[in-house]
């Protein structure tokens, strides 16, 4: 039996509100092994090749009795997430070595697949119905794009962000019309960036934030109308001014929502995507927004989604259209790339201090960084 080092990032210790802290929570080990010969006992093995850090991850990381929409990650087990892989040895029907694979995997250079330590124990816990048990996203097969674009694309515009946006526009809002308005908080980011691209594409008029100089020119250059540091800008006067907003895609909640609702138009739409401004601070910490009524009086709507609950009648249609649209490069993505397994715990704190300047991507095996 010969032993391969396999490096980690472990979950180490629950952490409460506020930023998590690299070394306390989250530990990067360089010194585990795997013997790659194992038995696989009708499993598979797989190469990480890429991870995608994410904010959901942060609710994933705190005291399991605490109910949100997520099941909890594992203490003393690897950091699960989204990631591209490569099979190396099959016991399982239909998966071969060579194979490529999307989904969750634990943040670890070698994996026997399905992962099993990791894993919560949904079945076992006592979770309200409006739970989803993450551990499910199981990897699925992906086609080598064979140089029609890169496979770090595979953690932007093909991977969980590009698929959040198609499936938050087509299923809540597809009655979108060329020529309506939509404001977009965190434009830049991940899933805002692909907002920007599919609504442009819609014919809509596009007007998008984010908290620096460059974002916003990278925003400018995805094609959005308007454009604005978020920072140094009052966002409530910014869009007073191009608005009134048909919809506006909500990313951070807060203090953005109260000035998006401040400037929406009668039945107006609200998606709201997540809450950026809100995973790393106690229920009490919160800012409450404070111009609700105007719901009522403007007949607004607001509503939620999780992009997994649409994912499998939608992922089809998102595979047949939106691989092609990047090849053709009418779609655009810019990752800030880590590179080494090592960085990853820098990539995704970079999500919540204000250091990220794209969509980070940790490069495990650096042969996929230019590929
Ligand atoms: N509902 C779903 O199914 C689903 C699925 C995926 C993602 N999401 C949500 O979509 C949003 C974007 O995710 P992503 O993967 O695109 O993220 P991302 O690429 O990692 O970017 C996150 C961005 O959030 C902004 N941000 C960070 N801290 C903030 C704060 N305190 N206040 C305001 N903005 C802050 C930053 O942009 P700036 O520097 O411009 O502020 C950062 O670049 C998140 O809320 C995420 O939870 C939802």
């Amino acid at each position: 039996m010969s032993l391969t080092p396999n490096p980690r990032v472990l979950y180490a210790k629950v952490p409460g509100p506020g930023p998590l802290v690299a070394g306390e929570h989250l530990v990067y080990e360089s010194t585990p092994t795997i013997d790659l010969d194992a038995p696989l006992n009708g499993g598979f093995l797989t190469k990480t090749l890429l991870l995608s850090p994410e904010p959901f991850m942060r609710e994933r990381l705190r005291d399991p009795s605490i109910f949100t929409y997520s099941t909890p990650m594992v203490v003393g087990q690897p950091v699960v997430g989204f990631g591209l892989v490569q099979v190396l040895r099959s016991e399982k029907e239909g998966v071969k070595a060579g194979d490529y694979m999307y989904g969750f995997t634990p943040w670890e250079h070698y994996t026997v697949q399905p992962y099993v330590d990791a894993r919560f124990d949904f079945a076992g816990a006592n979770y309200p119905p409006y739970t989803f048990d993450m551990d499910t996203l199981v990897l699925q097969p992906v086609p080598d794009p064979q140089g029609t674009f890169r496979w770090v694309h595979f953690a932007s515009v093909l991977g969980t962000p590009g698929l959040s946006a198609y499936v938050g526009l087509e299923s809540v809002a597809p009655d979108m019309k060329a020529g309506q308005t939509i404001y977009v908080s965190s434009g830049a980011s991940g899933v805002g960036s692909m907002v920007v691209q599919l609504c442009k594409n819609r014919g809509l008029r596009v007007i998008a934030s984010a908290s620096s100089d460059s974002k916003v020119e990278y925003i400018r250059s995805l094609g959005a109308d308007v454009a604005f540091n978020y920072t140094t800008c009052c966002v409530a006067a910014t869009l007073a001014e191009h608005g009134p907003l048909d919809y506006y895609w909500d990313n951070v909640c807060g203090k953005q929502l109260e000035a998006a609702i401040q400037n929406m138009a009668l039945n107006g739409l609200i998606i709201t995507c997540g809450a950026m401004s809100e995973y790393n601070l106690a229920p009490e910490e919160c800012y409450g927004v404070k111009n609700l009524s105007l719901i009522f009086k403007r007949r607004l709507r607001i509503q939620g989604f999780i992009m997994s609950d649409a994912l499998p009648e939608l992922l089809p249609r998102f595979m047949a259209e939106v691989p092609a649209l990047l090849a053709q490069g009418k779609i655009k993505s810019q990752e800030q790339l880590y590179v080494g397994l090592d960085k990853g715990i820098e990539a995704f704190l970079s999500l919540y201090d204000g250091s990220s300047k794209a969509k980070p991507v940790v490069v495990v095996d650096e042969a996929y960084a230019c590929m």
